[in-house]
C-alpha cells in the first residue's frame, strides 16, 4: 500500500510510536490527524508538526469515540486509514465471563469507521 496522499487518523499520536508515525507520514505528503487526551501534548504536537490536525479524545470513553468518529468524518470525509494505536491496559480475569462492554470502546471505533469505509466503496 502506498502511504502518500492519503488521509490518516492515528489514535494516540502525541508521543511514542504514534507521534513518530505521524511525523513520517506527514513527511510523505499525507493528511495526518492525531488524537490524545492531554491538551498540552496535542498543542505541542501541532506546534512541532505544522500541518497536522489534532483532536482531543479518549479511546476508553465510548461516547468520546462516537463523537470523534463524527467530527473526523465531517471534516475529513475522505479518510483512508485508521491507525488504532492508543492502547488501554487493564487487568482482566479471563476465568470469569465478560460482557462485550469490555471491548466496546475499540469496537465502536473500528466498526464506526469500517461502516463508513464500506459506504464509500
Ligand atoms: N512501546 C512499546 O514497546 C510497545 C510494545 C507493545 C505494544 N505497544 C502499544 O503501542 C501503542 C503505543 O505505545 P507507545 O509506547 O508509543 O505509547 P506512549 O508513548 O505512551 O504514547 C501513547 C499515546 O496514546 C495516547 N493515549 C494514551 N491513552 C489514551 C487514551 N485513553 N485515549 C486516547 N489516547 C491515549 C497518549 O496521549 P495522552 O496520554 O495525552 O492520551 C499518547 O499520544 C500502545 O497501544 C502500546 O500498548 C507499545
Amino acid at each position: 500500500m502506498e502511504l502518500n496522499n492519503k488521509t490518516i487518523l492515528i489514535t494516540g499520536g502525541t508521543s511514542g510510536i504514534g507521534l513518530e508515525l505521524a511525523r513520517q507520514l506527514l513527511q510523505r505528503g499525507n493528511t495526518v490527524i492525531v488524537t490524545g487526551r492531554d491538551r498540552q501534548k496535542l498543542d505541542a504536537t501541532s506546534h512541532s508538526l505544522p500541518g497536522i490536525h489534532a483532536f482531543q479524545s479518549d479511546v476508553s470513553d465510548p461516547e468520546a469515540i462516537v463523537a470523534l468518529h463524527d467530527k473526523v468524518l465531517e471534516r475529513f470525509p475522505a479518510l483512508d486509514v485508521l491507525v488504532n494505536n492508543a492502547g488501554i491496559m487493564r487487568n482482566l480475569n479471563l476465568n470469569r465471563d465478560r460482557g462485550l462492554v469490555d471491548v466496546q470502546g475499540h469496537s465502536v471505533l473500528i466498526t464506526g469507521f469500517q461502516e463508513r469505509a464500506a459506504d464509500r466503496s
